[in-house]
């Protein structure tokens, strides 16, 4: 059993580690479109065609079920693909409001995302739904995403952002921080630092391993088999070379990375030399 993970970058590679971690024994194959990255601030129809493209690649490879690990395509693609690919099984990820609503005790709450993000229509809803008695504090973090692509977890540029993003929100009585991208998980111990350890940071990444777990049950009554070395593919759009450092310095893996090349047609196809 094999299934498809994508995000713009290496932030996806978050969600993988919970997914990893939680059924070693699945099959995974990996998609950075590092190429495109940043997603979030591009225009929604354009990373719908991207996700789209993607989804088609990850089918042609043959996995059953998909996991956007992207706030950012979620909320511009999600419903889409759901319409376009109807019997595919397909987890978003979601900023964890609900969960933050129902953790808060000041009623103050801070959320890090993207603005594709906050402008899609996923999270309106959320806040609509959850979002009574709440303060919502917002933040895109502009410039996060790429210091995170470039490895820079703890320099004095990426501290800058988010001591930007953050101050304000403590001074706000914010006691719970939402990560409402999928890069962020990655400067945790930073964000930590920073808001100190009173403040709760939702990562929501173990609820979508057991997300992906339950529909792996009941769609596909799969058994995990840790006994077995799960196949982890990786594909990235850009620099295979830069990626497989990336892979190793952030999950500790040392695996298979292909490059893969945009068609002139907009598809994806694996470029024939080998990067083993
Ligand atoms: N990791 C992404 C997210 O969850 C994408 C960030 C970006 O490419 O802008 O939003």
């Amino acid at each position: 059993m094999k299934i498809g993970i994508f995000d713009s970058g290496i932030g996806g590679l978050s969600v993988v580690r919970a997914i990893h971690e939680l059924l070693p024994g699945l099959d995974i194959i990996y998609v950075a479109d590092q190429a495109h990255v940043p997603y979030g601030r591009r225009q929604m129809a354009e990373i719908r065609s991207f996700s789209e493209q993607i989804t088609r690649f990850l089918l042609d490879q043959g996995v059953e079920l998909i996991v956007v690990a992207c706030n950012t395509a979620s909320a511009a693609a999600l419903k889409y693909l759901r319409q376009t690919f109807p019997t595919l099984p397909i987890v978003g990820m979601e900023p964890a409001v609900k969960p933050a609503s129902q953790q808060s005790l000041t009623r103050a709450v801070g959320v890090l995302a993207t603005p594709a993000t906050f402008q899609g229509e996923l999270y309106q809803s959320l806040v609509h739904k959850y979002g009574d008695g709440l303060q919502i504090y917002q933040d895109t973090c502009a410039g996060l995403v790429e210091e995170i692509e470039a490895g820079h977890l703890k320099d004095a540029t990426t501290r800058h952002i988010l001591e930007t993003a953050l101050e304000p929100m403590l001074a706000n009585k914010v006691d719970t921080i939402v990560l409402g991208c999928t890069h962020y998980p990655f400067v945790l111990s930073l964000l930590r630092e920073i808001a100190g350890d009173k403040v709760q940071v939702i990562d929501p990444a173990p609820a979508v391993a057991r997300r992906v777990e339950t529909l792996l049950r009941s769609e596909f009554d799969y058994q995990d088999r840790p006994d077995k070395n799960a196949l982890l593919n990786f594909f990235t759009s850009a620099d295979p070379v830069l990626f497989r450092h990336q892979i190793d310095t952030l999950l500790g893996y040392k695996g298979r990375i292909q490059k893969l090349i945009w068609t002139n047609e907009g598809g994806l196809e694996i470029e024939k030399k080998n990067h083993q």
